[in-house]
């Protein structure tokens, strides 16, 4: 007999008097729906968070860190408006020298933060011609290295050891990191003292040079020139005492800013010019987000965007590579200077995404928005992000609700070598090995960034042939 209390009672209406009629659900079918429909409700959720379909965005685990904080100081000076306009003129009948030669690749190197950050082990000895390792300070007019960094100086220059042509360079100062220069420079003491200092360590540590990082002389514009003037007697003191000493030759560089008119107050180009091996130039932090620049912009573009006007047009680093060019600089001496990080930014609205949007702040990306390129990758590929290719400035972008990020690739950083190699300058200058991918995330290799620079400028053949094949 069917009795409706029996075995197939799952959902039924009791009539009970007293209270009128109501719904009530079986235990078994509770338990039942619940076994069901949990791996459902997990798998969707899952499901809309990894792709992305959750209005939410994904944001790879390890935001790296390994960008020094300090580098924000040349972002926010290089953000200023110019007080006065530098002179903008430039000569058209620049010579374009194709003929084949050695291009330069000057790699920075920071010391390594922590244990998940980048160690000398896993530098290959043929990916740059040049390793600066950042930063040395200058102390008592003297340059300055801790116990720890001295250590992993030395491993470095134990590279060397497999490929003889690896130069290796100390660079003093960095971003934020200015205190002791002005000091130094006042007077001949000083300056002789830091020299010696240096020729020092060139001969302890077995070193080819020092690059000098000092962002930036003069930068306060006081009217107070004598900065700049006594960092050209520097330069010129560094030149003579290298020629005095020819058993202990080494290379004196200068890392140098791209905006022209930090350019004007800080360096007397042409009288440079005499003194350097070279210079590197920082043609990158172009835009960024500060409360004065509350926009999206290119990290380091390398032509005006189509609507770039005036003070915005010069922001590039064709025009600062030309400027420096035009201010006395062999094109031979100028290394221009490709990033390997990218800069965030949070758009004030989601929808307005492009060139020049507006920001509220950094991006969640990265720190303060300098964000490695690892971190670049992960993000693109779990968001399923596509950036846009802008040709104009050879430079990609990217969105995702709120975010907005600047960086370069393989693709962006190939047009900017054969813009080294075909305008006859002297190479290439990359900041950082830390920020490219030298773990090999983003399934292109190790140092991708890096690779793609040397495929033009050394025709193609990558770091790892090279140490096979030598
Ligand atoms: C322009 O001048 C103002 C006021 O003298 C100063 O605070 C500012 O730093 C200057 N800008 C630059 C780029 O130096
Ligand atoms: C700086 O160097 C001078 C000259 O050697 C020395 O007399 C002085 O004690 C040093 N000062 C510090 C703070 O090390
Ligand atoms: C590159 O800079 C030079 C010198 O300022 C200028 O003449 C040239 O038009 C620029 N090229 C592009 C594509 O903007």
């Amino acid at each position: 007999m069917f009795h409706p209390n029996a075995n197939y009672r799952v959902l039924v209406v009791q009539h009970v008097p007293e209270q009128g009629s109501r719904w009530y659900i079986d235990k078994r079918l509770g338990v039942l729906f619940t076994i069901f429909m949990c791996p459902v409700i997990l798998f969707c959720a899952t499901y809309m968070l990894v792709f992305g379909i959750f209005p939410g965005i994904s944001y790879p685990k390890t935001l790296a860190k390994d960008v020094p904080e300090v580098n924000i100081h040349r972002a926010l000076v290089y953000s200023m408006l110019p007080n006065k306009t530098a002179n903008r003129v430039l000569h058209s009948n620049l010579h374009r020298d194709r003929s084949p030669h050695n291009f330069k690749i000057v790699c920075y190197y920071n010391f390594p933060g922590g244990r998940n950050s980048l160690q000398v082990d896993n530098i290959q000895a043929y990916l740059c011609t040049h390793i600066n390792i950042a930063f040395a300070s200058v102390s008592n007019s003297t340059i300055h290295l801790e116990q720890p960094q001295i250590d992993t100086l030395k491993k470095l220059v134990d590279l060397k050891n497999s490929n003889k042509d690896l130069k290796i360079l100390v660079s003093v100062g960095g971003a934020g990191n200015n205190e002791g220069f002005p000091e130094m420079v006042l007077n001949h003491a000083n300056r002789k003292r830091f020299i010696r200092s240096v020729i020092d360590y060139v001969k302890e540590y077995n070193i080819d040079g020092v690059d000098l990082d000092w962002e930036f002389p003069n930068e306060e514009q006081n009217h107070d020139t004598a900065q700049r003037v006594h960092f050209t007697q520097l330069l010129s003191e560094f030149r003579k005492s290298i020629e005095h000493q020819p058993n202990h030759p080494f290379l004196l560089t200068v890392a140098v800013a791209a905006p022209d008119f930090i350019v004007q107050n800080s360096y007397d180009v042409s009288y440079m010019n005499e003194y350097v091996d070279f210079v590197n130039l920082m043609s990158y932090d172009y835009h960024y987000f500060t409360k004065e620049t509350p926009f999206t912009g290119y990290n380091s573009p390398l032509y005006a965007s189509e609507n770039e006007r005036y003070y915005l047009g010069t922001l590039n680093i064709n025009y600062s590579s030309n400027y420096w060019n035009m201010m006395g600089m062999d094109r031979k001496k100028i290394l221009i200077g490709l990033p390997t990080y990218g800069h965030s930014f949070r758009l004030m609205n989601p929808k307005n995404n492009g060139l020049y949007a507006p920001a509220s702040g950094y991006g969640k990306l990265g720190a303060l928005g300098f964000v490695d390129y690892p971190v670049v990758c992960q993000f693109l590929n779990t968001n399923r992000v596509t950036p846009v290719f802008d040709m104009d400035t050879k430079s990609p972008y990217a969105s995702k609700y709120y975010e907005w990020i600047s960086f370069d690739t393989q693709q962006s950083l190939t047009y900017k070598a054969e813009y080294i190699r075909d305008n006859g300058f002297g190479g290439a200058m990359v900041y950082s090995l830390n920020s490219d991918d030298w773990k090999a995330m983003c399934k292109q290799g190790k140092f991708p960034l890096v690779e793609s620079v040397r495929k033009v400028l050394e025709g193609g053949r990558t770091a790892e042939e090279n140490l096979v094949g030598r």
